[in-house]
């Protein structure tokens, strides 16, 4: 069950793109993010302090060794959990993210961010289709819609022709490509992918990183992605990179 070829659905168009041609305003900005845990008594510091913004449409990625804190700052940035100092903000002007209440900002968290991560936490029971419409389904969006949007965005990464299969019956690439369709249904203003390519070969890296480009210039979804990967994160427009809880020049 290997990729059929590299681009099988270049040129595919889906509809509803968000932020296209609006490239510049400043989406998101982190400042002065430090972030520590206490192993008892004694505090572990694992983020000292960043600050960084990232564009509507642009795609940056995070990058450095493991263990320096990427998938923390991806956590504080995308609200999955707070940081102990500073602060993030979201559009124009600027909605300062951890001020919101609980459920404003799952509401916020489900409407404005898409996630994907090293395992793709597929339902199992549930075909590629019905993955992908889920979220939909959940916000209340009637049926016909979802399906249709699910369909095209299937044929958009590529899995026209795996509508019905379940995960199991995909291979780790096609199954990325549904968990990437299934992350933007709701046309999030931001995807956060972590090790989003941490399990796949070179040539299924290849095709998803293709894919999120591709997404990009066809959506205008702002994208962090978050990787040990030097390589796959030259896709992106910037490249940042972390040691001992900075980032460095
Ligand atoms: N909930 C937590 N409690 C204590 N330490 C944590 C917790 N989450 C992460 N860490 C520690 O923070 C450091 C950075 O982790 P992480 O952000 O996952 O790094 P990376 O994604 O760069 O590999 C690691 O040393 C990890 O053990
Ligand atoms: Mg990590």
């Amino acid at each position: 069950m290997n990729n059929p070829s590299p681009n099988p659905s270049q040129g595919v168009k889906i509809t509803g793109g968000v932020t296209s041609g609006t490239t510049g305003s400043t989406l998101v900005r982190a400042e002065g993010i430090k972030k520590s845990f206490f192993k008892g008594k004694s505090e572990i510091i694992i983020i000292r302090g960043v600050d960084f913004s990232i564009a509507a449409g642009e795609m940056v990625a995070i990058t450095g060794a493991s263990g320096v804190g990427k998938s923390t700052l991806l956590h504080i940035l995308g609200t999955l959990e707070p940081p102990s100092a500073g602060k993030v903000f979201f559009g124009q002007p600027g909605q300062d993210l951890f001020k919101l209440s609980e459920r404003a900002l799952s509401q916020f968290r489900n409407r404005s961010l898409g996630f994907v991560f090293q395992f793709h936490y597929l339902l199992p029971e549930f075909t590629a289709l019905e993955n992908v419409m889920m979220p939909a389904l959940i916000a209340g969006h009637a049926r016909g819609p979802a399906l249709k949007q699910a369909q095209e965005l299937l044929q958009f990464v590529g899995l026209g022709h795996r509508l019905e299969h379940r995960p199991s019956e995909l291979s780790g690439g096609e199954q990325q490509r549904v968990a990437i369709a299934r992350a933007v249904i709701l046309r999030p203003k931001l995807l956060l992918a972590d090790e989003l390519t941490g399990n796949l070969d070179s040539v299924n890296r290849g095709n998803v990183m293709e894919l999120l480009v591709r997404l990009n210039e066809a959506t205008g979804v702002s994208i962090l992605l978050v990787t040990h990967d030097l390589e796959i994160s030259k896709k992106m427009h910037r490249v940042l990179v972390m040691k001992d809880g900075l980032f460095v020049k």
